[in-house]
């Protein structure tokens, strides 16, 4: 769990994963900083957090507001990377501008929110990079989120090399009941994903506080670096 005081960045904080992710480390009594495109929507979703919650704008696919960021920024115990901008594609029917779009931000945009980071990270400082199980178990119209969400893994192995001793790992989620991006779907997907929920060994898919608990293993325990924490709930055995 994050310690009182502890300054935790959440790159992708507005909504999803990221946001309860900040707000449980606020309730824990950490400093939430959360980022979304706009400023003023960030900033609406860090008051729902708390009056010391501070929302910023970081557009991943702009370098300048990438780098403007972190001006005038308190030391980072924690940066939580966790956008996404969806793209929907499948290789038959192609649509390279839109695949960009995601692989440009969660790729390259992920390596540059850490890159400009590294002079504001304190001595126990921590990354922590989301992926996603579609790059190891594609379904329709994940193509573009396959590439991006191995592209993740293997910067995540290079950032713990390189920018050590800060740790660097990864999540990966597998399908997560409770967010929009599984209960807010046409009927296809709701069926595909139940589908999945019978198939996990205890026919349950993991709820957004078992990625909670694994984002703070990750950013608490010393020992681990350079790992991949899968949290699929076993998809992956069966
Ligand atoms: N939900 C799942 O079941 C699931 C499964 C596997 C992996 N994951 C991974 O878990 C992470 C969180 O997923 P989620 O479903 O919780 O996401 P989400 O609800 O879609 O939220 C995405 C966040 O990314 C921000 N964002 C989008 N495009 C951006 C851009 N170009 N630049 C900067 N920020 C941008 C959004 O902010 P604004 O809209 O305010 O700009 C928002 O805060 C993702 O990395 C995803 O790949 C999730």
């Amino acid at each position: 769990m994050p310690q009182r005081g502890e300054h935790i960045v959440v790159v992708g904080g507005t909504r999803g994963l990221g946001l309860i992710i900040a707000r449980a480390g606020a309730e824990l009594g950490a400093r939430v900083t959360i980022t979304g495109r706009d400023a003023a929507t960030a900033e609406a979703a860090a008051k729902s957090l708390g009056p010391d919650a501070v929302g910023r704008g970081c557009e991943l696919t702009n370098w300048e507001s990438i780098r403007d960021l972190y001006v005038d920024m308190p030391d980072i115990d924690h940066l939580i990377l966790a956008a996404l901008d969806r793209d929907g594609n499948t290789i038959a029917d192609f649509r390279p501008q839109d695949s960009a779009q995601t692989s440009l931000m969660k790729n390259v945009g992920y390596a540059t929110a850490v890159h400009h980071a590294i002079p504001h990270f304190t001595a126990r400082a921590s990354v922590v990079l989301f992926s996603g199980m579609s790059m190891w178990r594609p379904v329709p119209g994940s193509t573009t989120i396959s590439m991006a969400n191995a592209g993740v893994i293997g910067l995540m192995r290079s950032l713990a090399v390189e920018i050590a001793p800060v740790r660097v790992n990864a999540i990966t989620p597998g399908v997560v009941a409770g967010t929009a991006a599984v209960d807010d779907v046409d009927e296809d997907r709701r069926r595909m994903f139940e589908a999945l929920r019978q198939r996990t060994p205890g026919k349950r898919l993991p709820v957004p506080a078992d990625i909670v608990a694994a984002t703070f293993a990750l950013t608490d325990n010393p020992g681990i670096n350079g790992e991949n924490l899968t949290i699929d709930a076993g998809l992956r055995l069966v």
